[in-house]
């Protein structure tokens, strides 16, 4: 029996699966984000702790006979946040968040630093990244800056509590700007470019290794008959890779999450920073990855809930059946700015093309339409660094929206499955990097695909009448971006 947690923005989740692979029972914890100022996000690591405790306790109250063979556990996290722990391992300032924009100037300050950072670290430096976020602490905040001892990612901050040790796996630590991705290890030419060295970051193994055991008073209280091992785990995105079966070069996954994220699995470490694209190290062993990640997908249409006052399924009611054009109406969705392809942490998004006959349905399905055009520039960003990605499992909130994957569909070109039973997201990943970690099975053999329900193509018909608003829509970003300078 493996327990698998995920750590996320807006909550944390744990699930039990048993040695069938089915998942026999889950628990959330909301989270709450506090922004104290523009572009800042920020989360308090004890709210974390509680959201555990609470799922946990759940887990335990709903599953006692099942809790007590628990041998294994696994996180997943949200990735790219920084956790500052003072001398006695006391957290010292809120996290700093993966979407917290505020570190954009420190950006090209650590490039200036380590002029080979992006041959290293396989990214261009972003401000959602862990190592300018240092700068920014040590520039701002200096007093914290010099009682730092260590430097935690989220979910390695989780695992210090569990277990006492800290320790992080190779796919979250590629998120840090700190990891030569292609060796995996440390680069101490980045920590130095931060003011830090090795001793202030946590061991590294992978995501399939064991690493660390639950603190026994934690096991006595959740029933365990054993100390359950923990693994490595995985950032958020490989934990989901791990749990869609996405472990092999060549398989990828959209995510029409919060955010929104086009994976490729590769075979080796592929840089290729220019146009935004992430090459992060995988969770399972000599295994990487390309990304690229549209900030704010899901949350889109959930922005244009709120301000509309109207629930999205509502709004997405007032939609046709099938779309057979375009809106009229196009939009920008870089509410939050964007990373890929134009790594620009300033640029808000926009609605061009309103007249006095636009409706609610032309600017809803305008949303639905610009997050695909972004995934469009995210594809042909993905081609640009070698990788042609044609068909992709679908996952994330948006993905129960039929239209809007059709819509993805007919934008992008790519052949968009739709799962048969849903996803289990990260937790579920987590869960298998552990039964990995405990049982010592060969990767393919526990990552299997997961069962798909229904297969969306493009439309040819749609895909050419897409191709004039993507057009205005590639050309409104450059224009916008010259009126802001
Ligand atoms: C990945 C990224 C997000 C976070 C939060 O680079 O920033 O996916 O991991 O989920």
């Amino acid at each position: 029996m493996f327990v698998g947690i995920d750590l996320g923005t807006s909550a944390l989740k744990a699930v039990l699966v048993d040695s069938h692979q089915h998942v026999i029972g889950s628990h959330s914890y909301p989270l709450r984000v506090s922004s104290p100022h523009p572009g800042w996000n920020e989360q308090a690591p004890q709210d974390w702790w509680t959201a555990l405790l609470g799922v946990m306790d759940a887990l335990a109250a709903a599953h006692p006979g099942e809790m007590a063979q628990v041998t294994g556990m696994g996180l997943s996290g949200q990735q790219h946040g920084a956790v500052l722990l003072g001398r006695d391992g006391d957290v010292l300032r809120p996290c700093i968040l993966w979407n917290d924009v505020r570190a954009a100037a420190q950006c090209a300050e650590f490039e200036r630093r380590f002029p080979k950072s992006r041959e290293i670290c396989g990214n261009i430096a972003m401000p959602g990244f862990t190592a300018p976020k240092l700068i920014w602490v040590a520039e701002h905040e200096p007093e914290v800056f010099a009682a730092t001892r260590h430097v935690l990612l989220p979910k390695a901050w989780l695992r210090y509590r569990m277990t006492g040790d800290m320790i992080e796996d190779m796919s979250d630590a590629a998120g840090s700007l700190w990891l030569d991705v292609g060796h995996r290890c440390w680069s101490d030419d980045a920590l130095a470019a931060t003011g830090l060295r090795r001793d202030n970051l946590p061991a590294l193994v992978e995501g399939t290794a064991p690493a660390g055991m639950l603190h026994e008073t934690l096991a006595r209280r959740w029933g365990m008959n054993t100390r359950p091992v923990m693994a490595g785990g995985a950032g958020d995105n490989a934990a989901g890779a791990v749990g869609l079966g996405a472990v092999r070069a060549g398989s990828s996954f959209l995510s029409l999450g919060t955010s929104g994220v086009l994976w490729v699995t590769t075979d080796r470490f592929r840089p290729h920073p220019q146009g935004g694209i992430h090459a992060f190290c995988h969770a399972v062993p000599e295994t990487w990855h390309q990304m690229g990640v549209t900030l704010s997908a899901a949350s889109s249409l959930a922005w244009w809930a709120r301000t509309t006052g109207m629930a999205e399924c509502d709004l997405l009611a007032e939609l046709p059946a099938r779309i057979t054009r375009p809106s009229p109406v196009v939009f920008l969705p870089y509410l939050s700015g964007e990373r890929t392809p134009h790594n620009d942490g300033r640029i808000r998004g926009m609605f061009a093309g309103l007249s006095p006959g636009t409706t609610r349905a032309d600017m809803t399905q305008a949303v639905l339409e610009g997050v695909a055009f972004s995934f469009r520039d995210v594809v042909d960003a993905l081609a640009d660094a070698g990788s042609i990605v044609t068909q992709a499992d679908v996952i994330g909130g948006g993905s129960n929206s039929r239209t809007w994957v059709s819509i993805l569909s007919s934008v992008t070109g790519l052949s968009l499955h739709r799962l048969a039973h849903g996803e289990q997201g990260g937790a579920f990943g987590a869960a298998r990097l552990a039964r990995m970690a405990v049982t010592g099975e060969a990767v393919d053999t526990v990552c299997l695909p997961q069962p798909r329900a229904e297969t969306l193509v493009p439309d040819p018909d749609l895909t050419h009448a897409y191709a004039a608003p993507l057009a205005f829509y590639r050309r409104l970003y450059p224009a916008l971006r010259s009126t802001m300078d």
